[in-house]
């Protein structure tokens, strides 16, 4: 059930009615709670996704049958966490750093969360990175959570290079707040969502910082 206060944008959430449903829905064991103090803990900016958002991500590459998968934008490797463990054992994650301390801190947590078989943190710059990794497609999956200036460029990477009925994902679509304004972020981040409506089925779920979701058309 919605309302008009609700369709128009206002949200009902609160952080103690987020506190209660991330504990319910999508609790930390000791590795995700590493990997999400991590940040903080090792001088690195806290900008990881939140719990609900990381299980959704697990959640809708699981309901997809994703397989390979790409992200970019690795930080400390929580959202990484989320997504290989609903991966299939035969899995893959390829995940995106360009900041070496960001990489190494990645590792480390995806080591103690027994997940180095099933990902791989790749250190450098996204758009060079992800000339390398086509060879490993095509892709079930690509979530998008780094620069926001290259979005729409990331949007037309993952066009090309998933599988039809694969999926686009990319975090911060509301472009923190300023997506209608006139700064080169938004500019792209309003490509990504004009192109993704083009070539997906698509939709932007309205979570805090907005997930866009574009299921690509086929074949
Ligand atoms: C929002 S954080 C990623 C958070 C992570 N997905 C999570 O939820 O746990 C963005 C990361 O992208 C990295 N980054 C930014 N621009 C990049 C680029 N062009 N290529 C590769 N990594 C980039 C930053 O260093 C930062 O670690």
């Amino acid at each position: 059930m919605a309302d008009p206060d609700s369709r128009a944008g206002m949200a009902y959430i609160t952080p103690e009615i987020l506190e209660f449903v991330q504990k319910i829905h999508a609790p930390h064991d000791v590795h995700l709670q590493r990997a999400f103090d991590a940040p903080a803990a090792e001088g690195m900016p806290a900008i990881q996704v939140g719990p609900s958002e990381g299980k959704l991500l697990g959640l809708l590459l699981q309901i997809s049958g994703a397989r390979k998968v790409v992200e970019l934008g690795t930080l400390a490797g929580y959202s990484a966490i989320w997504m290989a463990r609903h991966l299939p054992p035969d899995g893959h994650l390829w995940t995106v750093e360009e900041n070496p301390k960001h990489a190494d801190v990645a590792q480390a947590n995806l080591a103690a969360a027994g997940l180095t078989e099933r990902v791989t943190v790749v250190e450098g710059e996204a758009l060079a990175v992800l000339k390398v990794l086509e060879r490993h497609g095509p892709f079930d999956a690509v979530f998008v959570d780094a620069d926001k200036t290259s979005y729409d460029a990331y949007g037309r990477w993952a066009a090309k290079h998933l599988r039809p009925g694969g999926l686009l994902l990319a975090d911060n679509a509301f472009c923190f707040k300023g997506l209608m304004g006139d700064t080169p972020e938004a500019a792209a981040v309003r490509r990504l969502h004009q192109e993704t409506a083009a070539a997906f089925d698509s939709v932007c779920i309205p979570t805090p910082d907005g997930l866009l979701l574009g299921v690509k058309r086929g074949p």
